[in-house]
């Protein structure tokens, strides 16, 4: 055992906002091997399918209980047009994916393609629409072809595809990063834009949408503001409800520039605390939107949806630039359980998250080989899993009188300790991540307000912060059983060895 012990107290009793199970959303985007390779393969693929989509794939997922996908971009939905992508296939008109790759897409996965695919998931769809380069019109029968009943043109269009019933669909994106590839915007235009399309976005029957409007980049606050004023000038005052629910954010954690993001695999002690403090900006960003906006919105109605966030690294030596595919290691995992944190602590404002992106591309759950077919789990992949209790469960404020451990990286300070807690159907959870690479930590919580019992604790954590899983390696960073927990007066005492991450559950009585 160290001798670095951090007191932590935990009101059992005192629950705080619910942490919404879609801040644990996903991301899918017509890029590189996602789409393609990824979750879809063909019906004449000799890897398991059903209507082309790969079962290993869905039942990986399934275990995550992920509550949402988002799809089809990213930059790709600023240029998707749907009606390509659907009808048969082999009648489907081809385009140029220009953002990625300039590759060929043959719009074999489309509308029909993704309902099924968020069906077999079990999650809902997240839809990202055509501001970009699309139309009010393309949009608003969009939503009609998937959410009307009874009969209108768009509807017999659906049934004439094969689907007879509507489908249920909630979230729906006004656009993708208006500000750069969706459209190069400014912001005042865009919330013009963003009021154009959402009237026209409308609600069949009982379906009513969640809509999204098209966020920041990173800590443009002056982009939230402009949106939220628009948003109080009209729709707040004449509309039942305002014209769009949520306002988006993207933030990516990369140590290095744009132009070299460093090695996934191959990096240093600098490089990976770099990266924690990148990661951890996540808390400030929140922070600073949510401020922003409660000029306008102080009852927290409007959402913030960070639907893109994760590790970006430089590809994988020799695969295609425009890809985005990279490995991923234990610093990964560690940069996922360290947001995980900050979402839990932003549960009143932040009402959903979207990790890009779910196989094949940047920070993935899965990643599958091109040749082989070998699908192979992720760091990141077990983060979600072992924090799958979190969704829809009550906040828990984690005080730690003494403070956090820390440390000098560059100019700032890096709190090395990271905790949440939240509590469910009577049991706790609590998430914490050890981030110092080579310290180990105790941290002892007096446990108040109500009596945990039967503790239990899982670890993942490895030799190195760059072991990553590979097909010949599959479990070299998986989750283990973690001994190292003892619970007794109510005084729960958890050894976090460096660079790890642990939870433990426990009944509440
Ligand atoms: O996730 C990859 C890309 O990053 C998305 O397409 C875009 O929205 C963002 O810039």
């Amino acid at each position: 055992m160290s001798n670095t012990s951090v007191p932590a107290v935990i009101n059992v009793d005192l629950e705080g906002p619910v942490i919404n199970r879609h801040v644990y959303g996903h991301f899918a985007e017509h890029l590189g091997r996602c789409i393609y390779g990824g979750f879809y393969v063909g019906e004449d693929s000799d890897i398991p399918n059903e209507g082309g989509i790969r079962l290993d794939v869905v039942e990986a997922l399934r275990a995550l209980d992920i509550p949402n996908l988002r799809w089809p971009g990213g930059c790709f939905a600023d240029e998707y047009h749907w009606m390509d992508g659907i009808g048969p296939k082999d009648e489907r008109p081809s385009m140029i994916n220009t953002h990625w790759g300039g590759v060929e897409e043959n719009n074999h996965f489309g509308t029909h393609e993704f309902m099924a695919l968020c069906e077999l998931l079990g999650t809902e769809p997240y839809i990202s629409g055509n501001v970009g380069s699309g139309t009010v019109r393309e949009m608003s029968e969009w939503v009609e072809y998937l959410t009307r009943d009874g009969d209108s043109p768009m509807v017999r269009l659906r049934k004439a595809n094969g689907r007879q019933e509507p489908w249920r669909v909630k979230f729906w994106g006004l656009g993708n990063e208006t500000w750069g590839c969706g459209g190069n915007m400014s912001a005042g235009h865009y919330a013009d834009e963003a009021r154009r399309y959402a009237t026209y976005c409308r609600d069949y029957g009982d379906n009513k949408l969640y809509r999204i409007a098209a966020g920041a980049a990173d800590f443009s606050y002056d982009w939230t503001e402009t949106l939220m004023k628009q948003l109080s000038h009209l729709g707040c005052q004449r509309a039942e409800r305002p014209l769009y629910q949520a306002v988006s954010v993207h933030y990516y954690t990369i140590a290095g520039t744009w132009q070299d993001k460093g090695s996934a695999t191959e990096f240093d002690t600098d490089e990976y605390y770099e990266t924690m403090v990148k990661a951890a900006r996540t808390d400030e960003l929140l922070t600073g939107h949510s401020n922003v906006m409660d000029c306008y919105d102080e009852q927290k109605t409007i959402g913030i949806v960070l639907d893109e966030w994760g590790t970006w690294w430089n590809v994988e030596p020799g695969t295609n630039p425009g890809f985005l595919y990279q490995q991923n290691t234990l610093r990964d995992a560690l940069v996922a359980s360290l947001h995980f944190d900050i979402f839990h602590r932003h549960a009143d404002r932040l009402v959903m998250a979207n990790i890009a992106q779910t196989v094949n591309v940047l920070q993935a759950m899965i990643l599958t080989d091109p040749d082989s077919g070998a699908l192979v789990l992720t760091p990141t992949y077990h983060v979600f899993e072992m924090n799958k209790g979190h969704q829809d469960a009550s906040s828990l404020r984690v005080d730690t009188p003494d403070g956090l451990p820390s440390r000098e990286v560059g100019s700032t300070r890096l709190d090395t300790v990271s905790v949440s807690a939240s509590r469910k159907d009577g049991r706790l959870l609590v998430s914490l991540s050890n981030l110092d690479a080579d310290e180990d930590v105790d941290v002892e919580f007096d446990l108040r307000g109500g009596s945990v019992g039967e503790v239990s604790s899982r670890i993942l954590t490895a030799g190195a912060l760059q072991e990553h899983n590979a097909p010949d390696a599959p479990e070299a960073v998986a989750p283990r059983v973690h001994e190292e927990v003892s619970l007794a007066d109510g005084r729960l005492r958890v050894h976090v060895p460096a660079h790890s991450f642990v939870t433990v559950e426990g009944t509440i009585a």
